[in-house]
């Protein structure tokens, strides 16, 4: 596995002449548009009450050009912020003085989620798109928590480890005609991409993408987190909530049942295996039987280390091995007991068949072939995966003292 020619995420970005989430709002109804959809992901998925925003101090860190933080602030929370990337200072001010009540912005730092300094503690933490590459996860758990106030929550995102498997998948034909071509990054990614991207909105640019996704050394399967690996390293902090759903949220007890934290910690992790279908496709494929889930497991953890390893260098062999790995998690997948969306098995099971024909193609270098089916199968235009998970944790709320109004 190659290793990243920068040391952190942020040093990659400050070699970079894009921002990776830019998102360019120039007047009032984009933003109303971006903070639409900020509401109906925090306030809808992830259940935080956007009304108890309003004086909340909240900490954000990594907010690249702050179009979140612009958000927060328009809610009414009270902005401190740390980005490394001094480059996207600038940005996050003009957007404050342009959309944001005044005084909203407390601070602006320029550090590393490991060692900013803070001097107060806050009822929100937020570390969206970047967590994941600091490692082990407990480093920065530990510094996340101690920001907080009792009962508060974190806010974070990260690339669940099989959830992203199409993810890498799409880095491979990137990284595999480049080598043969010699293009720059942008040519290979249109020639491949392009009709794809195009068909569904974005807030950030194809160029943004290509540089943070295909083409950045820490989307790679080193990186990756396993929901189940995450939720032992919290097993102290509570889930307030999660997207998808970590908990099981079919369980039934009486509401003022003790809940004994190790069995509660068991429940979780039997879910998140039966979740092992659903994470590889994105979509709702929960599995009646929990070994199941392992033996599916399995399987994507062989794709995602051939996929990974293909990045680097081109292998006949092992191509093809992961062309028939694939088939073989698409056809387990169907024949799999599952509590599904109709459409998410056939689908899913066609886009890891679609998958496995591009490896076959690609073993044997037969890259017109490769552009030809990237630019034109439906099921590979519209299949993208959910490789982002969302978490919101929270501390023990005990000690928690009345806040004076101010
Ligand atoms: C992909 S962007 C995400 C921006 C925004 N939070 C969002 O989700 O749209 C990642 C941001 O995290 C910052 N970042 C990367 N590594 C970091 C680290 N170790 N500590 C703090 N921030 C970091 C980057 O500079 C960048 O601004």
């Amino acid at each position: 596995m190659s290793v990243p020619r920068a040391n952190t995420l942020y040093q990659y970005y400050q070699g970079e002449a894009i921002s990776p989430t830019f998102a360019d709002l120039r007047d009032e109804s984009s933003l109303a548009a971006y903070q639409t959809s900020r509401e109906a992901l925090l306030g809808g998925r992830l259940a935080i009450p956007i009304a108890l925003i309003r004086g909340a101090e909240i900490l954000e860190i990594g907010p690249d050009t702050g179009e979140n933080a612009v958000v927060f602030a328009r809610w009414g929370g009270r902005m401190t912020l740390v980005e490394p990337n001094e480059a996207a200072h600038a940005t996050i001010r003009t957007y404050f003085d342009t959309y944001a009540p005044a005084g909203a912005l407390r601070s602006i730092q320029c550090a590393n989620v490991l060692d900013y300094t803070v001097e107060r503690r806050f009822d929100l933490v937020v570390a969206e798109g970047f967590i994941y590459t600091v490692q082990p996860s407990k480093l920065w758990l530990k510094r996340l928590l101690h920001t907080l106030v009792p009962g508060g929550l974190a806010l974070i995102s990260y690339y669940e480890r099989r959830a992203s498997l199409f993810e890498l998948l799409l880095r491979r034909p990137f990284a595999a005609l480049r080598r043969f071509t010699g293009e720059d990054r942008f040519t290979t990614a249109k020639r491949l991409y392009r009709t794809k991207w195009d068909r569904i909105g974005h807030t950030r640019s194809f160029e943004s993408w290509t540089m943070d996704v295909l083409d950045n050394p820490f989307v790679r399967l080193r990186y990756f987190i396993g929901a189940e690996r995450l939720v032992q390293d919290m097993a102290d902090v509570g889930i307030y909530s999660s997207w998808p759903a970590y908990r099981d949220g079919l369980e039934n007890v009486w509401g003022k049942k003790k809940i004994d934290s190790s069995r509660a910690l068991e429940r979780t992790l039997t879910h998140l295996r039966r979740s092992s279908a659903t994470f590889v496709l994105g979509s709702k494929a929960y599995l009646v039987d929990e070994s199941e889930g392992d033996r599916i497991a399995a399987l994507v953890d062989l794709a995602l280390a051939d996929t990974d390893a293909l990045i680097d260098e081109d292998d006949a062999a092992r191509s093809v091995r992961l062309a028939a790995n694939l088939r073989n998690l698409a056809e387990r997948i169907r024949r799999a007991d599952t509590i599904a969306d109709v459409h998410a098995i056939y689908e899913g099971a066609a886009l890891l068949e679609a998958w496995a024909d591009l490896s076959e193609l690609l073993a044997g270098r037969k890259f017109d072939a490769v552009i030809s089916r990237l630019n034109s199968d439906p099921v590979l235009l519209d299949g993208w995966g959910n490789p982002g998970h969302l978490a919101v944790l929270q501390t023990a709320a005990y000690g928690i003292e009345a806040r004076r109004p101010e």
